[in-house]
């Protein structure tokens, strides 16, 4: 024998659209806090760890804009931003033995640039672009320089 029947209940509505609503919006404020809080730290960190203000002089600033003005990025990468045409130059100055030798290094950078286009069959050119002993320093000091950014370990190896 069958007992009254049960009364009919709705079924249960478990994720509502309010629920949705409020996992959307509350998700996309606390990954926008999220998102904030690091580019703050990023910031931080590039001002106060991996940038040597101390040594931040008005060569190396100069030495910045013959890079720019002669474009050296349009072949060169510079920690790793710019043309893959060229080796990256941002650990040029260790790849030239600056660290243990800093005034062979600097000789040795000049010399190259100096004596380009190598015309060595068969090996990519660099042009010349007659700079003058000043601009050539400059430049040196900005390679210097831009070497002793933190890169945390990046180019992995010397060759860059
Ligand atoms: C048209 C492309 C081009 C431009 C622009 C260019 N370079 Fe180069 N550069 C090269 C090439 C190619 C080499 C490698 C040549 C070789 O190994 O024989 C090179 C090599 C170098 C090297 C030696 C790198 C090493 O590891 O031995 C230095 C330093 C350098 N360039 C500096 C500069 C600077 C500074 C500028 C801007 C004033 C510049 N280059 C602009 C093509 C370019």
């Amino acid at each position: 024998m069958s007992g009254p029947s049960e009364p009919h209940r709705p079924p249960v509505e478990r994720f509502t659209k309010s629920a949705a609503r409020n996992i959307f919006y509350g998700g996309s404020i606390f990954f926008f806090v999220v998102f904030v809080g690091l580019t703050a730290q990023s910031h931080w960190h590039v001002l106060t760890n991996s940038t040597d203000v101390a040594t931040l002089n008005d060569s190396v600033v100069r030495g910045k804009h013959v890079w720019e003005k002669h474009a050296c990025i349009n072949c060169h990468s510079i920690l790793g931003e710019g043309a893959y045409f060229a080796p990256e130059l941002g650990n040029v100055w260790i790849r030239y033995g600056g660290k243990d030798d800093p005034e062979g290094a600097r000789d040795g950078l000049i010399a190259w640039m100096q004596s380009q286009p190598s015309g060595i069959e068969g090996r990519r050119q660099m042009p010349q672009f007659n700079l003058s002993d000043q601009e050539l320093n400059d430049l040196v000091d900005f390679l210097e320089w831009t070497s002793r950014i933190d890169t945390q370990g990046w180019p992995p190896n010397d060759a860059g």
